[in-house]
């Protein structure tokens, strides 16, 4: 470990940039950054890249002090990868303990750039589809310890529920990011996160006991980051 960086949280790494807090991963892909993001090297020769909490609802949450049940997971699935910013840090994370992220987007532009990410880093699963239809990447996708969220669309408790029936084992943990703006433009965000706080806690197919929620300001306004677990089956 260099004398300026130090362990934070599994995987992640803290210190400072230009006299500023600053999170780090360690880079599965020495040599290569993903989104312009800066690197550094220890005295061994171990690259790390900086992780942008503004760039990236996880690592608002990271920087925010949450206790993110990341690390520990051997399967991830990510849901609306984008071209792969925050997928890059959940990969470094999981390479540290030999998991994998299966990453779903279905927007052609982001997902070519996945696919090139995908080809530098061994532990990412690119998946071109729909995350509101889990069933049609049941085939590809195993059961997985936690299911990551960012898809900013209308029905996102939803979605998470749905994808939770499929893949979440029991005792599994969710992170979803809630943007109260795709929900609804118009309503009040405070409301919007009551109502999809309800529905993870009492959907049909897969329900959850909410463990924290926290506003994601001020790296990200009008978006609730949560963390919850899913209830064992009865
Ligand atoms: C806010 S961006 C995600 C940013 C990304 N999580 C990151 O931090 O690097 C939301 C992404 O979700 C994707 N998306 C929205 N709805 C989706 C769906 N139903 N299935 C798959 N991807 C979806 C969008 O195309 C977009 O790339």
């Amino acid at each position: 470990m260099t004398d300026f960086l130090k362990p934070y949280a599994g995987g992640v790494y803290e210190g400072r940039a230009r006299g500023k807090f600053q999170l780090y991963t360690k880079n599965a892909a020495p040599g290569f950054s993903v989104y312009g993001e800066k690197t550094m090297s220890d005295d061994n020769g171990t690259e790390y890249r900086s992780w942008d909490p503004k760039r990236s609802k996880l690592g608002a949450l990271y920087q925010k002090k949450l206790r993110v049940p990341l690390a520990s997971a051997s399967r991830v699935l990510y849901l609306g990868a984008a071209n792969g910013t925050t997928v890059s840090h959940v990969s470094d994370i999981l390479a540290e303990g030999g998991g994998i992220v299966y990453a779903v987007e279905f927007s052609e532009r982001p997902m070519r750039d996945l696919v090139m990410l995908a080809e530098k880093r061994n532990n990412i699963i690119p998946i071109f589809s729909d995350a509101s239809r889990p069933e049609l990447y049941f085939p590809i996708v195993e059961p997985v310890d936690l299911i990551f969220q960012d898809v900013a669309q209308a029905n996102q408790a939803e979605i998470a529920c749905r994808n939770a029936a499929y893949f979440l084992r029991d005792g599994g943990h969710l992170i979803l990011s809630i943007k109260a703006r795709s929900v609804d433009v118009a309503k009040n965000p405070k409301k919007i996160f009551t109502e999809e706080i309800k529905t993870l806690e009492k959907n049909a197919d897969a329900s959850f006991k909410i463990l924290k929620t926290i506003d994601l300001a001020p790296f990200h306004t009008d978006h609730m980051g949560v963390i919850a677990v899913k209830n064992l089956k009865e």
